[in-house]
């Protein structure tokens, strides 16, 4: 195993200075980092993720909500919730984060290709799938059937609102919404992700299926797939989300059992996890 002092390690454990180029506001507790690389380019894969240091506050995994092949500068898309993310939604244009990464397992877009894509996504969730929507779309024909199902609580909380509405209008992506409570101007389904899945058509032998979101979310999606479609369990893939602090596998914060959240996910074959999912992180 590594150590900490180990010339390698050490490069990775270094941020290295992006410069926020702009913020945008998405929902009332989420926005999103449009992050410029210094070197010109960051390459990852959809579903990586980067850890991001908020100058003399801390450092939090966020994954990367842009496209991999418009990588000039990155998108992360990020919820407000305690020190760290509080500090990186109060940067404007000109700042800089440091960052390390990226880090984890991809979606397995690659393995995939020629099989129906079924993408399920929970409230913020649909942040780390949103690489992934757009490796389907900008290589269309490696897919079948592109299926993108999204579920929030009410509908100002849409994510990425525009984006579904024009994946809504093509012919060739099923895209549906639904929220958990409705207000007067919601015209559109009502109630958890899973009650969509029966609206739409893939064929459970032919298809992947992508879900983010909440644990419970992942859980039921996943045992909904399973028992009511017959998708085979390993060709669902869901993501962990663990407090870290390496996120290359040296420290051990992140460790359950053999596995390291950090470095063997954040993405797993939902049968690697789906015990995990009942354990809080630390
Ligand atoms: C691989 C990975 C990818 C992630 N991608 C995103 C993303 O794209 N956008 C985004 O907004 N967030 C993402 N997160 C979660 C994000 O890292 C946490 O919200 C962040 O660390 C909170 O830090 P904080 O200092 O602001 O809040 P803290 O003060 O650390 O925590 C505030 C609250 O959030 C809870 N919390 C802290 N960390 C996590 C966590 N990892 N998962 C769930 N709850 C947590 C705490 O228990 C507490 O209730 C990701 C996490 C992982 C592990
Ligand atoms: S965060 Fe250190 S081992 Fe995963």
């Amino acid at each position: 195993m590594e150590t900490l002092t180990e010339p390698a390690v050490i490069d990775q454990m270094t941020p290295i200075p992006f410069r926020v180029r702009s913020v945008r506001e998405e929902l009332s507790h989420t926005f999103t980092l449009e992050l410029e690389p210094p070197n010109g380019g960051l390459e990852f894969r959809p579903g990586q993720f980067t850890m991001i240091y908020a100058f003399g506050i801390g450092e939090v995994p966020i994954s990367i909500s842009s496209s991999s092949s418009k990588a000039t500068t990155i998108l992360q898309t990020i919820r407000r919730t305690g020190a760290v993310t509080h500090a990186l939604g109060r940067l404007k244009s000109g700042d800089y984060v440091g960052i390390r990464g990226p880090f984890g397992t991809p979606w397995p877009m690659q393995q995939i290709k020629g099989r129906d894509l079924l993408i399920i996504g929970g409230g913020i969730g649909l942040a780390p799938l949103r690489p992934a929507i757009y490796q389907a779309i900008e290589n269309r024909s490696d897919y079948e059937r592109l299926v993108v199902l999204y579920g929030t609580r009410t509908p100002d909380d849409i994510l990425f609102a525009r984006e579904l509405r024009e994946w809504g209008e093509r012919t060739d992506i099923t895209t549906m919404i639904t929220v958990d409570a409705a207000d007067r101007g919601w015209n559109g389904a009502v109630g958890v992700v899973t009650r969509l899945i029966g609206r739409v058509g893939f064929d459970p032998a032919n298809t992947t299926a992508l879900v983010c979101g909440p644990e419970i979310m992942m859980t039921v999606t996943a045992e909904r797939l399973i028992d009511g479609s017959s998708v085979a369990p390993e060709d669902i893939y869901v993501t962990m989300e663990r407090n870290m602090k390496c996120a290359i596998g040296v420290c051990g914060h992140c460790q359950f059992g053999g596995k390291f959240i950090c470095t063997n996910g954040a993405v797993f074959q939902y049968p690697a996890v789906a015990e995990l999912f009942d354990i809080k992180g630390v």
